[in-house]
């Protein structure tokens, strides 16, 4: 089949986009408020943008706690959602009031990060520590505003588990990452694969 997206012409019953995207790492963003309430919820338009200097980025559909917060601080962790953790990680996209801290909602105890000030994830084998660089708010072919705004931060400190750390290189899979497909779909990475450039 093929559809003309500019009209939505799309014959399926639910768009397929985000199936047809996928799998997409899911950056898990926690963050503080001026008065130093965390914050945290999962992005899944995300990812890791470039390398030299490391940088990401999320895509927030409207004005939502996370981009505000990282607005008004300049700062957040991007925390690796792993299996273990992925019904917390689920309870924490919950729609809550700001002032709700939604490490506390979904039972998980937070970490001091050394380089910025919102914690991170504990059992969470990887944390971003990120400051704030820009914001980029998006508009469409016809030049027309949407509500979604990129927010791209330069990751300034890494932590990572001792435990991934095999013979100098990052055994990922063992943290068994999950990542967002469509509909309510997710996978889980449990295996790699070598495939060495030409
Ligand atoms: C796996 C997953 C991925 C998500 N990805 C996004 C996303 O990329 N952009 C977005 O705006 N919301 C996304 N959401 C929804 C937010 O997590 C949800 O709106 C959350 O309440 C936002 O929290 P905040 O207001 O504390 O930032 C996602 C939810 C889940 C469960």
């Amino acid at each position: 089949m093929f559809y003309n997206a500019l009209k939505r012409e799309c014959p399926l019953q639910i768009d397929p986009f985000k199936a047809l995207v996928g799998p997409r790492p899911i950056g898990w963003i926690s963050s503080l408020d001026p008065d130093g309430t965390a914050n945290l919820a999962p992005y899944s338009f995300f990812n890791g943008v470039s390398d030299n200097p490391p940088m990401v980025v999320f895509s927030s559909a409207g004005r939502k706690d996370s981009i505000t917060n990282i607005e008004q601080t300049g700062e957040f962790v991007c925390n690796l959602a792993t299996w273990d953790l992925r019904d917390a990680m689920n309870v924490s996209s919950s729609g809550v009031d700001s002032e709700v801290d939604e490490f506390e909602l979904a039972g998980l105890e937070k970490v001091p990060s050394e380089m910025v000030k919102p914690p991170r994830v504990a059992g969470s084998p990887v944390a971003l520590e990120c400051r704030h660089t820009q914001t980029v708010h998006m508009h469409d072919v016809n030049g027309d505003e949407l509500k979604y705004a990129l927010v791209i931060g330069q990751v300034v400190g890494i932590y990572i588990d001792d435990a991934l750390i095999v013979n100098d290189r990052i055994d990922i899979a063992s943290a068994k990452p999950i990542a967002r497909h469509g509909y309510m779909d997710y996978s889980v990475v449990t295996e790699l694969f070598r495939l060495e450039r030409p």
